[in-house]
């Protein structure tokens, strides 16, 4: 067997430790029936980092991450530490991770299980069968972009500032990892931005058109405009394949699609840095969802999308395509069984657990390696 792999699990927040656990069992059930070994090492972040370490994310935990072959994370925040001040929120950590790991590729699949159609507030003829990729820009834009801050003026009035700011590089290479991912799909990207009425947008817009027609003429590349994709993405969401767009409009549109599918609850995400010249790549897998502090230690948090976070790890970290596969089918078959937590809950299924939720999978695990 191969020298295990290095795997930091920071489970944060709110819901993060409960549907992190599940995700442990997950990792014994490899270890023990398909020897894919991991050295699991845990760390703080976020609000609970701040509680015990004065910062919501310490150096050496930083320093941890950088050293780890993949990063899971469960989620940061919670009403508890709303009024700190901005350098100590919870959700500095996770922005210090994305950045300092350099992670500027974000893959936010929205995938409609059969099961679940009915789960979605839109029309299940809307969204059966939906499959699509939300690509987001992680690392720039007006997340990081400066000058930032609130600032007083000279007659007391104040004023808050942030910078929406995008370089060709950072477009370019965020726009490769999209057409590279739509050549193994529907060979379909549609760029988004607000090229109407930011320079940055037109910017984007040019940089994305240049790159595909010098190399990815082979995919059909369309623009639209983030409003307008806003309005697609409820009116006809399967006419997407994969979307690329910035940091901002990545973050609402990519909560917009999770709800497609019925619940942010089943979203998992990856974040990606370049490739080295191992061809290895920094990266970390979250669900797309927050904290969820009103269900937090109930046992009720749905944890199929931190469940599905580690399925991206086997795929895109560890070229464990089958694994993730089979992780994707066993959640598939635990949904087919009609096993749903609260809040993908329908008439005639079967509520479970946190735990109960994790049973199922991994027993549907077992059936699938039988
Ligand atoms: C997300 C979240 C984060 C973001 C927060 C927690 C900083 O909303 O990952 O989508 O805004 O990027
Ligand atoms: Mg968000």
């Amino acid at each position: 067997m191969a020298a295990n792999k290095k795997l930091l699990i920071l489970a944060g927040d709110g819901i993060g430790p409960e549907v992190m656990r599940e995700v442990g069992r997950l990792i014994d059930w490899f270890a023990k029936r398909r020897a894919v070994g991991f050295d699991v090492s845990q760390g703080l972040v976020g609000g609970c980092a701040y509680d015990k370490e004065g910062v919501p994310l310490t150096d050496a935990t930083m320093a941890a991450a950088m050293a780890a072959d993949a990063v899971l994370l469960g989620a940061v925040g919670g009403p508890k530490w709303d009024n700190l001040p901005f350098e100590k929120k919870p959700e500095r950590g996770l922005l210090r991770l994305r950045k300092d790991m350099e992670l500027f590729a974000n893959l936010r699949p929205a995938i409609v299980f059969g099961p679940l159609a009915d789960a979605s507030t839109l029309k299940r003829e809307l969204v059966e069968g939906l499959d699509m990729l939300i690509v987001r820009e992680l690392t720039g834009g007006v997340y990081f972009g400066s000058p930032r801050g609130i600032e007083t003026l000279p007659d007391g009035t104040r004023r808050g500032i942030n910078t929406q700011v995008y370089t060709t590089p950072e477009i370019d290479r965020v726009a490769r990892v999209a057409f590279d991912l739509a050549r193994l799909r529907g060979k379909r990207v549609c760029s988004v931005e607000k090229a109407n009425v930011m320079e940055s947008g037109l910017l984007w817009r040019e940089e994305v058109q240049k790159l595909h027609d010098a190399s990815y003429s082979d995919i059909d590349l369309s623009h639209m405009y983030a409003d307008n994709c806003a309005m697609q993405l409820v009116r006809q969401p399967k006419q997407f394949d994969v979307i690329v767009t910035d940091n901002l409009f990545g973050d609402l549109l990519s909560d917009c699609a999770a709800m497609l599918t019925g619940s942010l609850g089943m979203l998992p995400s990856a974040s990606l840095g370049a490739a080295d010249a191992t061809g290895r790549r920094r990266a970390l897998y979250e669900p797309v969802h927050g904290s969820a502090p009103d269900i937090a230690g109930k046992d009720l948090a749905n944890p199929l999308a931190t469940i599905l976070s580690f399925a991206m790890m086997l795929r895109y970290s560890f070229d464990l395509g089958e694994d993730a596969t089979l992780v994707e089918k066993a959640v598939a078959a635990a949904l087919d069984r009609g096993y749903r937590t609260g809040d993908i809950m329908t008439p005639g299924a079967t509520r479970v657990s946190t735990t109960g939720m994790g049973d199922a999978v991994l027993k549907e695990l077992d059936r699938l390696a039988a």
